[in-house]
Parts: structure tokens; C-alpha cells; sequence
């Protein structure tokens, strides 16, 4: 081994070298991609984060080192001096940034060797997550990693650069607090210096950006860091990212402006894209009637309709009963698919019963009328009009689901999404933004029998709907708004609860005695009698954004060091067992697991 890089002056990236540079000396660090001995020809293809460039290490040029060229593997690490030069005529790879240079090497120096890597380093690699968990280092060596991880830095940049632009203050709030109201599971951090106490981690900087607006900052955020311990999805990290923001004098109007600008100066400045200066909205009602979700995806149409009307006439009871009692009988209409066989109309049946669905009903619309199990309980006209109503013409296949709203919008909003995957109705181009606003306050938790919060305890209500709020709790719709991209639930916010009374009447509702409240926000309540200003704020998943803009699936590509599916560090195997000792300063002793 030589002596290090003293001497050596690192003037360029290897992926920046171009035809343009040849004559000039680059110095260069970075690992062994490949290397390939051509008889007397050693190419070494050098890589760091900026790309790779192929480099010549030939006998007459770099004299004994040539040895050292020789001794080089896989993901050693090198230094490299040499002179720009032009490929020879019929070597150029147009597929390679750097295709069209090498770089002839005059001296080498191996910084270190590499032992070989359990994987090979290069994109679309097919080797199971869970290896490359474990050794993520190397993973992250990977070209399409470091890009995402090259956004994120981007994006988070241009975050920061926007907010304080329009007056926000990024500030810290602690890690170690009590539960905070999202309601998920809490990590729990134990005191030592307080027997049986604990700190919770926070699921959101909720309280305390409250508690700053109280403290008279006015523009708050803050990327942080958040804690929830629930079931992971695709979507979902145990611990991840959120942009939080809260201001003060602010209705729902200036929360939705401001994120529609900080939105575009994100998405020009990272990617170049021009966002829409303002993004579509609809109700929570009017999402759930048209597409059955509150973040659907509207980058395709196949809307659900509404045929309860000509059901509650028909001879088919299933249908009949349910409109009759006022729940759904609506379907979409799956444009051309009446091509679909038996079996595929049996996996969409088992598709919706994930959902709840009892069944799927499906009309199969022919040049010489429609085919379906159900068309004998529908009078000719009838199924005319459920054609029409559906705008069907030959060679669709309407299904549909009669339930109770819930189920049944679940069930065709996924069934919607489901179809559009398999019929490819999706241009990945697309980057469709939507506003659902008006969120229902409150929803009734069937296993709790009790109201709960659908955003949390201190979203306030509609200002025409606090009338509502011991009366029928139901109906009454909150300050509340999401903000989606194409069908993902990007960020959500609300305006908060600033006036005591409303609060009060709030808790009252989620059924928290006074004692209760108090117990769990008192201090933030007290905080709230000494001049609370108007506030209200939003919080973006940051993970999922980097997620979308990088077109990736899973929002571990975009965290440096994720977690599995079942909540494990593959790597440093966390949550490990720890010393007896440490238990004993805790007052902790483990329960024997059933
Ligand atoms: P909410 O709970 O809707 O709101 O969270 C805001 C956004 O955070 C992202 N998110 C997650 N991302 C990855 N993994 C998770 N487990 C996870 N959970 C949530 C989502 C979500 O839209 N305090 C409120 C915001 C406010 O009212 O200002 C809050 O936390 O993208
Ligand atoms: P059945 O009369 O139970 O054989 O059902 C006839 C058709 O109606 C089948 O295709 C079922 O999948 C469908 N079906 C049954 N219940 C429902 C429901 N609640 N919603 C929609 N379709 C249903």
C-alpha cells in the first residue's frame, strides 16, 4: 500500500469528464467498478458518486505501477492521475456519459483494498431487500440510491431556501416529550431518574408548534423527525419525515396558497418541473362519491356511479334492500373489458372482499345486448337505464357493489385502481395534485363505541357546523385538508382550535372527562388562556414525496438507513436485548412473552 493521497489533488468527478477535457490532467478517487485485463491493456472502470469513467492503465506510461493495476479487484479503492484522451475511433459508448474519453493513467495509488462484496454494484440489481439491508453501505453505493438520496438533499435545499424566503423560522422541538395525539402506537423512551416514568417519541411535533404559535413565532417549520408504531406499508416507516409547518393569522385560504408555491419552488428547482400556480380541490364528499377515497387518483377517469335510484325498482333484493336503506348501490364502468374471462371477474370478486365487498356484480355490455347473472332481475328498460347512466357501449364491463357506504366506497375506490393498473390507464408523466378539503371532525369507531378524531383533537370545526357538534357529532366537518398526489396522501393540516370553549366542547365529544384532558393536554390548554392567536398549519411526509418524485415504490429507497417491513435494522440488527445493568437503572424487569 502507498502513502495515502499526499501529492494527490482530486480536481475532477469521474462521471464529469467530457470530450472537452482531453488534454488535461485529472486527478481522480474513487472505487473499482470493473476491471478487465486486455493483454497488456488494464481498464479499470472508476466509479464515485458522480459516475464512472474508464480508465488505461498501460505499461509504458505508468512504468512499475502497472503491477498495481494488476493487484486491483472489485471495489478497491484508488487514486488516479492521468491525461484526458479521445476514445479510439469505434470505442465510443454512447450509452456512457463519459463514453467518449478515457483516461490514461500516469500514476495509481490503491487507498485501500475491498473484500468481495456480497452483491455487485450496479442498478436495477434483482437480489433480495433484505441482503441489501444488511449491507446497506454497499447498497447505497448503487447509482439509483445515491440519486434518490441526491434529491432528497435537493429538495430539502429548496425547502428551506423557499420558507425563509417568506419569512419562516426553522426550529427544533424536543425528541423527548409525552404522546402526542396522532393516534398510533407511541415509542416509549424510560426515565431513569424517574421509577415507572416515560418520554414518548414524538408521532409529530404537533403540541409544540402549537405551543410556538402561542409563544408568538408566526411562521414555524421544521423538518422532523417522527415516531409512530403501527403496521408498515410500502408507504409507512416506523420512524420518517415530515415537513411541519404552522402559522399564525392564517386561514385555510393562506395554508393552501403557501403550499401551493413552496410546492412549485420544490418541484422547479429539483426537477425542473413547472407545478399548476393552484391545484384542483374537492370536498371529502365529493371525493369519496366520485372516486371512493380521500386521496384517489385522478390521473384516470372511471368515475363511480350511482344507480340506487333504478336498484330500489328492480326485482334484484340484494340491490333493492340496500337502496333501500339508504346505503350504495353504484358501480364504475371498466371501458372495454367485457373481454374479461370468468376467472378474471372471480380475482376482482376476491380483490373487493379485501375490502368487504359480499359480492361483485358485473354486466357484460354486448353489440346485441348485455350478458350478466343479475340481468334477469332487471326489466328491459331498467337495464337500459343503468347503460345509459353508466354512458356504456359495446365491449364494457360495469360492476358493482350494494353495501353500506363505507364498504362500498372502499371497494370501488380500489377496484377503480385495481383496474386502471391492470388495463395500463395510467400516464406515469402525469403528477396530479389534488386538495381534499372538508373532512368529516369526527368519525364513530364501532369497536370503541365513541367519536374520534379523523385528524386530531385540535382541528377545529366548520364555523356552520359547531352547531352540530353535540347534536348530530356526524355531520359535522372540520377546518381540514389533505394534500394528494396521484392517489397518495402527501401532507395534511388543518386549522386549529384556538378558542377554549370549542375546545372543551371537543374533548367532551371524544369522550375525555375534564380530568382526562387535562391529565394529557393540560399544560397545552393552560398555554391556550394567555392569548392564543388564530393558527392552523400543515405536515408533508417528506419520505413519500421523495418517493413520488423519484418514481420509486417503496419509500425505503429514499431513507438512507430504513427499516424492514417488520420494523427491524437488518444491519446493526436493532432493537437488540441490552445488559441487565442498564435494565436494573431503569426499574425495568422483562415479562416473560406468552
Ligand atoms: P399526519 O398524521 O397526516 O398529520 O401526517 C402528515 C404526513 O406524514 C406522512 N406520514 C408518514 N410517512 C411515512 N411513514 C409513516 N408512518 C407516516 N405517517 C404519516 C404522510 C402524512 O400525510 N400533525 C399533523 C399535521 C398537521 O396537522 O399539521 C400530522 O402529523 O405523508
Ligand atoms: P347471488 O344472487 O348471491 O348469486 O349473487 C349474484 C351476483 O351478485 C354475483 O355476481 C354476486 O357477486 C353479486 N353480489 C352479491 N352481493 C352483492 C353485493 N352486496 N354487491 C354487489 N354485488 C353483489
Amino acid at each position: 500500500m502507498s502513502e495515502g493521497i499526499s501529492g494527490f489533488k482530486r480536481n475532477f468527478a469521474c462521471g464529469e469528464l467530457r470530450a472537452e477535457d482531453c488534454g488535461k490532467e485529472a486527478v481522480l478517487m474513487g472505487w473499482v467498478q470493473r476491471r478487465r485485463d486486455h493483454g497488456g491493456l488494464i481498464f479499470v472502470d472508476l466509479r464515485d458518486r458522480s459516475g464512472i469513467v474508464q480508465v488505461v492503465f498501460s505499461p509504458e506510461l505508468i512504468g512499475d505501477d502497472f503491477s498495481l493495476a494488476e493487484a486491483v479487484r472489485n471495489e478497491f479503492v484508488l487514486a488516479v492521475k492521468g491525461t484526458v484522451r479521445p476514445r479510439p475511433e469505434g470505442t465510443v459508448n454512447p450509452k456512457m456519459a463519459t463514453g467518449e474519453i478515457d483516461v490514461y493513467a500516469s500514476e495509481l495509488r490503491i487507498l485501500n483494498k475491498a473484500k468481495t462484496p456480497p452483491f455487485y454494484i450496479e442498478d436495477n440489481l434483482s437480489v433480495d431487500e433484505n441482503v441489501r439491508l444488511k449491507y446497506r453501505y454497499l447498497d447505497l453505493r448503487r447509482n439509483e440510491l445515491q440519486q434518490c438520496l441526491a434529491l432528497r438533499h435537493k429538495v430539502t435545499m429548496a425547502m428551506r431556501r423557499y420558507l425563509d424566503s417568506i419569512g419562516f423560522w426553522e426550529i427544533e422541538t424536543p425528541m423527548l416529550g409525552r404522546s402526542t395525539p396522532e393516534g398510533a402506537r407511541d415509542y416509549l423512551v424510560p426515565s431513569r431518574i424517574y421509577p415507572g416514568c416515560f418520554f414518548a417519541l414524538p408521532q409529530s411535533p404537533q403540541i409544540y408548534k402549537q405551543l410556538l404559535m402561542v409563544a408568538g413565532m408566526e411562521k414555524y417549520f421544521q423538518i422532523a423527525r417522527c415516531f409512530r408504531d403501527e403496521d408498515l406499508r410500502a408507504d409507512r416507516q416506523p420512524e420518517f419525515t415530515q415537513l411541519d409547518m404552522e402559522m399564525s393569522f392564517v386561514e385555510r385560504e393562506n395554508v393552501l396558497q403557501m403550499t401551493e408555491g413552496l410546492m412549485g419552488a420544490i418541484f422547479k428547482e429539483a426537477q425542473n418541473i413547472e407545478l399548476p400556480t393552484a391545484f384542483p380541490r374537492l370536498t371529502w364528499q365529493q371525493a369519496m362519491e366520485r372516486f371512493g377515497s380521500d386521496k384517489p387518483d385522478t390521473r384516470f377517469g372511471m368515475e363511480i356511479i350511482d344507480i340506487a335510484d333504478i336498484a330500489k325498482e328492480s326485482n334484484f333484493k340484494v340491490f333493492a334492500s340496500v337502496a333501500e336503506k339508504g346505503g350504495w348501490v353504484r358501480g364504475i364502468n371498466a371501458k372495454g373489458c367485457a373481454k374479461y374471462s370468468r376467472k378474471e371477474i372471480d380475482d376482482l370478486t376476491s380483490f373487493v372482499a379485501i375490502y368487504g365487498a359480499k359480492g361483485l356484480a358485473w354486466i357484460m355490455v354486448e353489440e346485441d345486448g348485455v350478458k350478466s347473472a343479475i340481468a334477469k332481475f332487471f326489466t328491459e328498460d331498467q337495464l337500459k337505464a343503468i347503460c345509459n347512466k353508466m354512458q356504456a357501449q359495446p365491449g364494457d364491463l360495469l360492476l358493482f357493489v350494494a353495501d353500506k357506504f363505507s364498504v362500498a366506497a372502499d371497494s370501488l375506490g380500489h377496484l377503480r385502481c385495481e383496474i386502471a393498473k391492470k388495463e395500463n390507464l395510467i400516464d406515469p408523466d402525469l403528477l396530479n395534485f389534488l386538495w381534499v378539503t372538508e373532512f368529516p371532525l369526527l368519525e364513530y369507531d364501532d369497536e370503541e363505541k365513541r367519536y374520534v378524531a379523523v385528524h386530531h383533537p385540535f382541528t377545529s370545526p366548520m364555523d356552520e357546523d359547531i352547531e352540530y357538534l353535540e347534536s348530530d357529532p356526524g355531520r359535522v366537518r372540520a377546518k381540514a385538508y389533505d394534500l394528494v398526489l396521484n392517489g397518495t396522501e402527501l401532507g395534511g393540516g388543518s386549522i386549529r382550535i384556538h378558542n377554549r370553549d370549542v375546545q372543551n366542547k371537543m374533548f367532551k365529544m371524544l369522550g375525555f372527562t375534564e380530568e382526562e384532558a387535562y391529565e394529557q393536554f393540560g399544560f397545552m390548554l393552560d398555554a391556550f388562556e394567555y392569548g392564543t392567536p388564530p393558527h392552523g398549519g400543515i405536515a408533508f411526509g417528506l419520505d413519500r414525496m421523495i418517493m413520488l418524485m423519484a418514481r420509486r415504490d417503496s419509500i425505503r429507497d429514499v431513507i438512507a438507513f430504513p427499516k424492514t417491513q417488520s420494523s427491524s435494522d437488518m444491519m446493526n440488527k436493532a432493537p437488540g436485548t441490552v445488559y441487565e445493568k442498564q435494565l436494573r437503572e431503569l426499574h425495568i424487569k422483562i415479562r416473560e412473552s406468552k
